[in-house]
């Protein structure tokens, strides 16, 4: 296929330019936003009178007829264009001669590709929304059925105090949450239309730029023509966004990885989502996870791509320009990939309360409310601190618990206590009593939960 651009040209293009500069192997994919974003250009253009109404008409309906055509497989796309534009302008001007050529009135490819970009990745921040929601619905279900499934909760990796499985759940969907809400962002700050800066310093036409906002769904229209074109902070934006996401979810994956482990075995994952050794057949390896945690590295690379591609260019637009797409679509959709898997990983995976339960009842977890028991004695907590770190310290000497600690030894230590020390240190009623919001107790959780379903409802 011809390029647009050959009139000032007397030698046909190398093979390896060709190669080198096109980008429809991975700009095809936009072919539908191209389509209709010529289409509601073709239609302000007659509307406008800068093209006539008929012409207008059959430029719409040749668009639309390739856009079926393409969607039904009657119509391939041309491999050997230079771009997707190129393609979808030469099928047009096939299909209609003259009055094809008039389509590209008032309109460079560098606003059609700023346009296009912006139409498909607001489609791919909804989908990918959509993918939040499902995790976060499977995690709400979830925590609703473990609210009184106690485990320790860590810090430094160490046992620290009693919370939930429920509890911990809730804290990804707090995460993903705020992944929600960044998404949106980046939509409502790529909702932009960009459409009429031309190739860099707009037009002399008279375009209705908020006709063509208004048939696509643009809040807006862009503010300066230069930047119109070479803006593509969307695509950093969004690449941040997706980054985030994957810190999320690798952070999940570690913890699946060590929950998985003979070490902890607080889960078991599906047959379904689990994979095998080719030597050792004892072996059911949490691979998903891995590659989830792997693939974060995939798309932090496409950010610092991103980021470091566009730090050095002048205004306005510059080819290096066109490297945006394969770094924010790989981003798109190795975190698309990545959600596909973990969700309905999570969903079947079997939680080991019991083990869970034991390994609560061995770090001294119930430390800080043995403390807290002192203090309600009236002593300060610093002593109260003390007296505890003694008692631990017994405990770990005679291979006991502080449940197992008989009460002499407790009131050898300090005479404040007595025998309701023990219900004290209960760690059911350690976490039932930790009614704070954002709290483990079952109340707590239940309003997280309600709150996080209603997130995702609205
Ligand atoms: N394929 C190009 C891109 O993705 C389209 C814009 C081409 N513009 C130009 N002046 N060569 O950036």
């Amino acid at each position: 296929m011809a390029q647009l651009w050959k009139g000032r040209f007397k030698k046909a293009l190398a093979k390896e330019t060709n190669d080198f500069n096109a980008s429809i192997g991975f700009d095809c994919r936009m072919f539908e936003e191209d389509i209709k974003g010529s289409i509601a250009h073709a239609t302000m253009l007659g509307a406008c009178g800068i093209i006539a109404q008929d012409e207008a008409d059959k430029i719409a309906a040749g668009l639309s007829d390739i856009l079926t055509d393409l969607q039904s497989g009657a119509l391939t796309i041309d491999m050997e264009a230079e771009d997707i534009h190129t393609f979808v302008e030469g099928e047009l001007t096939a299909r209609l001669g003259q009055t094809g050529k008039r389509l590209h009135t008032a309109r460079s490819r560098n606003d059609q590709v700023a346009l296009d970009l912006r139409m498909t990745l607001k489609k791919e921040i909804d989908a990918v929304s959509d993918q939040l929601k499902a995790l976060i619905t499977v995690l709400c279900d979830k925590a609703a059925q473990h609210t009184q499934t106690i485990m320790p909760g860590y810090t430094h990796l160490q046992r620290a105090q009693p919370i939930t499985f429920g509890h911990h759940l809730m804290a990804y969907t707090a995460m993903l949450l705020r992944d929600l809400e960044r998404l949106a962002d980046v939509k409502a700050r790529m909702n932009v239309l960009p459409l009429g800066s031309g190739a860099l310093a707009g037009t002399t036409y008279p375009l209705d730029r908020s006709l063509v906002a208004e048939l696509l769904g643009f809040d807006s229209v862009s503010q300066n023509s230069l930047d119109g074109v070479s803006d593509r902070d969307f695509c950093l934006e969004l690449a941040a966004a997706l980054s985030v996401i994957m810190v999320h979810l690798s952070r999940f994956s570690e913890e699946i990885i060590l929950w998985c482990s003979w070490e902890f075995k607080f889960v078991e994952l599906d047959d379904a989502f689990s994979t095998g050794s080719s030597i050792m057949p004892q072996k059911k390896n949490p691979d998903i996870a891995e590659l989830v945690r792997g693939k974060s590295g995939r798309v932090f690379g496409d950010l610092t791509a991103l980021l470091t591609v566009m730090k050095g260019i002048p205004l306005a637009y510059n080819k290096d320009m066109q490297e945006d797409k394969e770094a924010i679509f790989d981003a798109v959709d190795t975190v698309k990939m990545c959600l596909n898997a973990f969700t309905p990983m999570i969903d079947t995976m079997t939680v080991l309360a019991d083990n869970m339960r034991s390994a609560a009842a061995k770090g001294f977890i119930n430390a800080t409310d043995c403390a807290d028991y002192l203090v309600g004695k009236g002593l300060p907590f610093r002593d109260a601190y003390k007296a505890t770190g003694e008692l631990v310290a017994l405990c770990i000497e005679k291979g006991l618990t502080l449940e197992t600690l008989p009460l002499r030894d407790y009131q050898a230590v300090c005479a404040l206590f007595d025998d309701s020390v023990y219900e004290v240190i209960n760690l059911e009623k350690c976490v039932a009593d930790r009614l704070v919001e954002g709290g483990p107790s079952a109340q707590s959780v239940e309003k997280q939960i309600a709150i996080a379903r209603s997130a995702i409802a609205e």
